[in-house]
């Protein structure tokens, strides 16, 4: 399987991080890795990563300004792209088709070919802008997936919450998936 990862200059970097290092872990799904000018800054700002390290993580690493790479054309077979973390910037640009860059024209192409897009988009309130372009998108079927937090787990760390988001992607992305089944309330 093929899986495209974008990263872009939301906060939420070790949430693509851990994604990453879960679909590594997978023999049979090759990773394709891109990564905007604003997620450089946020592993910059956020992380102790380089780029350099988490591009590792990934089978085929692109710049975001390639746009005659493969994943750039339907023709090229891919099973699914997520978008961890995606800024409201990138949903704008999504939800209008407006391609200039790999990573949208590959979340574009996701779209148009009918394959699963699952975005992880992070703003904190999500004004009336951000909430009609991410409406608009769930609308044709792309999953909107914020990193929301996970309170029925027991173990309540960053890094449970981190897990529970992560395996949720996963589970959209038809991938094997670690999630705790909820078996109901406490009786
Ligand atoms: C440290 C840092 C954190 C940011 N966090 C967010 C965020 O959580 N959500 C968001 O929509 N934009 C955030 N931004 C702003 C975006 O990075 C900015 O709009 C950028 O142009 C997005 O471009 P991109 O979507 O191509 O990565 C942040 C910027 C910085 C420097």
């Amino acid at each position: 399987m093929r899986i495209i990862v974008g990263i872009t200059g939301a906060s939420g970097i070790v949430i693509a991080v851990e994604l990453l290092q879960r679909l590594k872990k997978m023999d049979s799904v090759e990773t394709h890795l891109l990564v905007t000018e604003g997620g450089m800054l946020t592993i910059r700002d956020e992380t102790n990563f380089d780029v350099y390290e988490i591009n590792k993580l990934a089978d085929v690493v692109y710049n975001v300004h390639e746009m005659d790479a493969a994943i750039a054309s339907g023709s090229f077979m891919t099973d699914g792209m997520a978008i961890v973390p995606c800024t409201m910037k990138t949903v704008a640009g999504i939800v209008n088709g407006y391609s200039d860059n790999l990573l949208l024209r590959a979340a574009d192409v996701c779209i148009k070919e009918k394959r699963p897009l699952v975005l992880v988009p992070r703003e904190m309130p999500f004004s009336k802008i951000h909430l009609r372009n991410m409406k608009e998108l769930a609308d044709i079927g792309v999953v909107i997936m914020p990193p929301v937090m996970t309170f029925y787990n027991t173990d309540m760390t960053l890094q449970s919450h981190i897990n529970h988001v992560v395996n949720k992607i996963l589970l959209h992305l038809k991938l094997p998936s670690e999630l705790i089944e909820w078996s109901g309330g406490k009786k």
